[in-house]
């Protein structure tokens, strides 16, 4: 008996190693299954409208043999590249917003959701990928293989067929979500990427992403003018660095005539940028603008800034950016992220969404999970982003929440836009893991809609990804009925996804904690980490704190005074004590171990039960996913199967060593009850 179980593992293994090499999760949510016949009537001829007739070839599950009519003209309900859909019509005023209606019809015959709208309008104008992907193809955060834009080696800027292919895929599965645009290099860019060579593949690249509506975007290095071009100075008040831009921008369009524009880390982080010249952010973004301005251009600014010596580097970003407000170019758009600090599990919003009235801004999100557990962790994004997205600035009354603010609903602004770190690479399923494909899906919903609910795209990811039915046609599988996939598949894995994100916060940085990792990997738990690194704000002392008095920021009045950037009555709320949300509590106070929290019992207890619900909610997933077996193919079921392993083993790490360690300042005994659930 023994013996057959060892065969049969080892069996399996090797079914599993050589299944690896096959293609599942390649196709990501675009797995057409038995299309019907359907016939297009439309008088448009375009690249763009080929790609819609081979779309609804490869993927019509509407009547077999029906009729699908694609108009486009003029109507001033739509906006942009928006569409009108019936189940037999599609209307827009571009050949994009015909593509993108085409993928509305085929999602939802594919999901079997009909939702009775109409007009179906962009939320955000430019809906864009950033990709921190380096000239050497190494990608900085990446965690899914090698870029899918740049080599290492000999002949690394030569133009393949597969590179071809492969940017081909790329841009279909962008597009399918409404992706417009992407930006090709790390915004710790390397001046090389505007020379020559580089910008030929950049015109490649253009060429295979333009009939699919996703525009080319580069990162430059502000110092490109004497790192490449040869001046004294990058000083952007100076004639010949004024001349040198205008004539490489020049020389970009002519390659590539609709070309996006720059995306800019300056002065920031150690980047050069207009400061170590004198001159302001609106100095450096504007002499940009300028000379992109003839070609329709735009730069999309970055706003992560902050220094070692800041009491709270939380701030700076709005102490530097606010009074800069008024005067950047209409073609500037300020790129900010999130929250104030970093891609934290969770963050508050950045205090200059809604604060920037006179500037267009916009979201930057991290879609690759540099703080999320990388391509290990199952963590589903949409619930974070919502809250972020939904958050209220109450920078214009009641309602001005942080999507409001940056869509163009709330301010007149020229350009709205909103941005995602790509977490794709080389690996054959793009993401590294599975569920990551999810982040990159949700992403680009949002873009699109950003009042679709968390619950509704994981709806449609999961019947997307991994349903085994036409959902359209009541076929029933040999083994297993529809009815079965929904309630054993598709409701628990649905769960599983909602309560992923809110579980690493658990086991990570509940109520507030932010920034104790390890090292610069930014994986592992480090809460010990003190200031002999190189710098504090390196340092996880530096934020939260711990002592034998208790835990957390002080941001109030009291302290730093982060808190004077929100605006009232939001400010008074975050102020106090008695009303800040308990999830953002150690992000504005340091509070006793022994404060007694709404549910009675002391922060110290409910650190210890909040770090243990998180692990524990892991191994309700390892559950969920065990249960999902019959209804996934091996590769996908064992390859997420292994890795909710690691993450469940590496929960507890973070439980323990961050209990331990807090255990020497709080001098508090772990709650004799905590196998018990709260
Ligand atoms: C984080 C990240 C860096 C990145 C930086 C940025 O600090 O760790 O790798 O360069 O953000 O967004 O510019």
């Amino acid at each position: 008996m023994n013996f057959l179980k060892q065969a049969i593992t080892l069996i399996s293994i090797v079914l599993f190693f050589i299944s690896s090499h096959s293609q599942n999760g390649h196709d990501l949510w675009l797995q057409n299954k038995n299309p019907k016949t359907v016939h297009v009537v439309t008088a448009k001829q375009s690249p763009t409208i080929d790609i819609v007739k081979n779309e609804l070839l490869k993927g019509w599950q509407g009547t077999e043999g029906s009729t699908l009519t694609l108009t486009i003209k003029k109507d001033r309900s739509l906006h942009r590249d928006g569409f009108k859909i019936t189940p037999t019509t599609i209307q827009a005023n571009t050949d994009l917003g015909i593509l993108y209606g085409v993928y509305e019809l085929l999602r939802r015959q594919q999901t079997g959701i009909y939702i009775n709208e109409n007009i179906n309008n962009p939320s955000y104008d430019r809906r864009v990928l950033n990709h921190w992907d380096n000239p050497n193809g190494s990608i900085e955060r990446g965690y899914a293989g090698k870029s899918l834009f740049w080599r290492y080696g000999k002949d690394s800027l030569a133009v393949t067929e597969s590179d071809r292919k492969l940017w081909q895929e790329y841009a279909r599965i962008n597009a399918s979500v409404g992706i417009n645009g992407s930006v090709l290099n790390n915004v710790n860019a390397s001046p090389m990427m505007l020379t020559a060579g580089y910008l030929e593949r950049v015109k490649a690249i253009a060429e295979v992403l333009r009939p699919y509506g996703v525009k080319t975007y580069i990162s430059i290095k502000f110092s490109s003018p004497s790192l490449i071009g040869g001046l004294s100075t990058s000083d952007p008040l100076d004639a010949d660095v004024i001349k040198w831009w205008n004539n490489k921008i020049k020389e970009i369009y002519k390659l590539i005539p609709d070309f996006g524009g720059f995306l800019v880390k300056a002065s920031s982080e150690g980047q050069p940028g207009p400061q170590d010249y004198g001159r302001t952010h609106a100095d450096g973004a504007n002499m940009l603008a300028d000379a992109l301005k003839p070609y329709n251009g735009i730069v999309m600014w970055r706003a992560f800034v902050y220094s070692a010596n800041d009491e709270d580097r939380a701030k700076q970003a709005y102490n530097e950016f606010v009074p800069l407000d008024g005067q950047f170019r209409d073609n500037v758009i300020i790129q900010v992220k999130n929250g104030p600090i970093d891609f934290q599990p969770r963050e508050p919003f950045s205090p200059l969404f809604g604060a920037l009235k006179k500037t267009a801004i916009m979201p930057e999100l991290q879609i690759t999970q540099e703080y999320l557990g990388h391509s290990i962790h199952l963590a589903y994004l949409a619930p974070m982003w919502k809250e972020f997205l939904d958050s209220d600035t109450y920078q214009e009354g009641k309602g001005s929440t942080v999507a409001k603010s940056t869509d163009g609903s709330l301010f007149n602004q020229k350009i709205s836009a909103i941005s995602g770190v790509a977490n794709t690479g080389l690996d054959t399923n793009w993401t590294g893991h599975t569920f990551a494909q999810s982040n990159w899906y949700t992403f680009g919903r949002l873009a699109w809609n950003h009042e679709l609910s968390s619950e509704q795209i994981a709806d449609e990811w999961v019947k997307l990804t991994f349903s085994p039915f036409d959902l359209a046609n009541s076929q029933t599988k040999p083994d297993f009925s529809k009815n079965d996939w929904s309630n054993n598949f598709l409701q628990p894995v649905k769960q599983m996804m909602l309560d992923s994100h809110e579980a690493v916060v658990d086991y990570m940085m509940p109520f507030g904690l932010h920034h104790i990792f390890s090292a610069n990997a930014h994986y592992g738990p480090g809460p010990w980490y003190g200031p002999e690194r190189v710098r504090k704000d390196w340092t996880s002392l530096y934020y939260h704190k711990a002592d034998s008095l208790g835990i957390g920021f002080d941001r109030t009045t009291t302290g730093s005074n982060a808190i004077i950037q929100y605006e009232e009555p939001l400010r008074s709320q975050l102020s106090n004590l008695e009303t800040c949300p308990e999830n953002l509590l150690l992000w504005f106070h340091h509070v006793p171990w022994d404060y007694k929290m709404k549910n009675g019992k002391t922060l110290w207890d409910n650190l210890a039960y909040r770090y243990d619900a998180g692990v524990k909610k892991v191994r309700e997933f390892q559950k969920i996913w065990d249960m999902a077996k019959p209804y996934v193919d091996s590769e996908r079921f064992y390859e997420v199967q292994s890795k909710l392993r690691n993450q469940n083993r590496n929960a507890q790490v973070w439980k323990d060593a961050c209990l331990l360690y807090f255990q020497e300042f709080s001098n508090m005994p772990i709650p004799y009850d905590l196998e018990r659930p709260m």
